[in-house]
């Protein structure tokens, strides 16, 4: 990564200043939930579907800051000594293969920490007016993220590998990982800025929408889960991925963006009412 970001400023020191920033800030992106767009994408696409409670409250809460510019904050605090613990908050570890029912009742029963529980929790704190205002505050950034990794597919997925970081592969003849195709991979391949995916993706048919906001977390999270499933079937260790993939995927990835914003919209509604 070093040498990279070295190659990278030697290079840009011949671009214009506007590319030189662009390929600087590509060589610092190393997120590991969905990057940074998707994160804001989702974000952004919820700000359009928020009630007026929700948003004064919002306000109060976060200032001038938006919902979209603290969707990764979560990401960066979890090695902070304050925040020790939290790295798990943000993906559910299950092995594969169980239907809806006993994939309830196995997530229900888990006792580590994770991102179902961390996002309940953290919805309870948000919704309690008696809270401490700080409490409130890292509570709503908690759950605009984890609503996001929750409809990250590979976030829901296999411990042994990590939730396929583990699952080293080629995509356009490059390496990466399952992870990464799914955080970042593909919407980068896709090429769209996260304003650009919030509105191209956000309309939905009312119905479709309602639907998707009724859904609980629970089914969120399967969901995501059977997508993953299908992932590892598809990709393994050296798999070597090309656009077919890309184009077979990034539609999914889009839906998800979208069901994550509208369903962050909902559980923020709720909790601010
Ligand atoms: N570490 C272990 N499992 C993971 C997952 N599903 N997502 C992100 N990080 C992980
Ligand atoms: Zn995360
Ligand atoms: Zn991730």
């Amino acid at each position: 990564m070093r040498s990279l970001s070295r190659l990278l400023r030697r290079f840009t020191r011949a671009a214009s200043p506007l590319t030189a920033a662009a390929l600087l800030l590509l060589s610092a992106h190393s997120a590991s939930a969905w990057g940074h767009e998707g994160h804001r994408t989702i974000a952004l696409i919820a700000q359009k579907h928020l009630s007026r409670k929700a948003q004064a409250q919002i306000k109060e809460l976060l200032g001038e800051q938006s919902i979209a510019d603290v969707a990764s904050w979560a990401d960066e605090v979890r090695n902070k000594p304050e925040y020790k613990g939290t790295g798990p908050w943000h993906f559910v570890n299950l092995p594969l293969g169980f239907g809806y029912a006993d994939f309830e009742k196995q997530l229900k029963a888990k006792t580590e920490a994770n991102a179902y529980q961390a996002l309940n929790d953290n919805l309870k704190i948000l919704a309690d007016k008696k809270q401490a205002r700080e409490k409130r505050l890292d509570a709503l950034k908690f759950v605009v993220h984890l609503v996001g990794d929750i409809h990250e597919p590979m976030h829901v997925s296999r411990a042994e590998d990590k939730g396929g970081n583990d699952i080293q592969l080629q995509f356009q003849g490059e390496g990466t990982n399952l992870h990464r195709m799914w955080d970042s991979g593909l919407i980068h391949a896709q090429g769209l800025s996260d304003d650009r995916m919030a509105a191209e993706y956000d309309h939905p048919d009312k119905a479709l929408a309602e639907q998707w906001a009724q859904a609980r977390p629970e089914q969120w999270l399967f969901e995501s889960y059977l997508i993953s499933t299908q992932q590892y079937a598809e990709a393994t260790t050296g798999t070597k991925l090309d656009t077919e993939y890309y184009k077979k995927h990034i539609a999914e990835v889009n839906l998800r963006l979208q069901q994550g914003g509208i369903r962050l919209a909902e559980v923020l509604n709720k909790a601010l009412n």
